[in-house]
């Protein structure tokens, strides 16, 4: 995919033929550095399951991701999760941006002091260039004993969480409990 960023230095209106070389070649670097090497070039979208420590899986319905037991002909309501991480915050925190339906509709949590988790239209291989506007599609993800949890980047403390009721949405929660379970499986389909 060409860089989309056209390079301000690159017109050289009146310059030596060297100069114009040479800044050819500084904008091309500079263009490598800042927006090529952006993550969208090599960025792998992959696909895979999440399911909660109860074993419910994530769907559709009236458009809001909901979890619950999907057995039989259901199974295959099942909603996949894409992900790509975002290079742009730190790779040890594992950042991750997910959609559902090959990446054209993901998670977001912006910063609320009671933040909600919504899905948004977008497409998954150029978020994670956005601007800070688009941080709060990022999730940091750790791992525990086979499990995973999933906290908002952009409402630290806070966890992606189903209910321990079927059938009902995901959301975003501080802390386990009796009602809210933030210990997911993920893994490759
Ligand atoms: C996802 O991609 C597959 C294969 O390209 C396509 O058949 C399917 O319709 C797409 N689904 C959505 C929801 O975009
Ligand atoms: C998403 O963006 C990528 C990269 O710009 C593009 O190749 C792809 O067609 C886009 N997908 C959709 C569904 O618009
Ligand atoms: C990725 O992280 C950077 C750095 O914090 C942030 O500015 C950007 O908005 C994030 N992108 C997404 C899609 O969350």
């Amino acid at each position: 995919m060409a860089c989309p960023m056209a390079c301000p230095m690159a017109s050289p209106i009146a310059c030596p033929t060297a100069l114009t070389l040479a800044l050819l070649i500084l904008c091309a670097e500079a263009e490598g550095f800042a927006s090529c090497h952006a993550p969208t070039l090599q960025t792998k979208v992959f696909k895979y399951r999440i399911w909660d420590m109860n074993q419910k899986s994530l769907y559709l319905r009236n458009d809001q991701l909901v979890a619950g037991h999907l057995q039989g002909a259901n199974a295959a309501l099942e909603e996949k999760v894409f992900w790509v991480p975002n290079r742009s915050f730190e790779h040890a925190r594992l950042p991750v941006i997910m959609g559902i339906q090959n990446g054209t509709r993901c998670l977001a949590s912006p910063a609320a002091p009671q933040p909600t988790l919504r899905l948004e239209a977008a497409n998954i291989t150029e978020l994670p260039r956005a601007g800070e506007a688009s941080a709060p599609f990022t999730f940091f993800r750790s791992y525990k004993d086979g499990l995973w949890r999933f906290e908002s980047a952009a409402n630290p403390g806070w966890f992606l969480c189903t209910s321990a009721r079927a059938h009902e949405p995901l959301g975003l929660s501080r802390h386990p409990d009796a009602t809210h379970v933030l210990d997911f499986y993920f893994q490759l389909c």
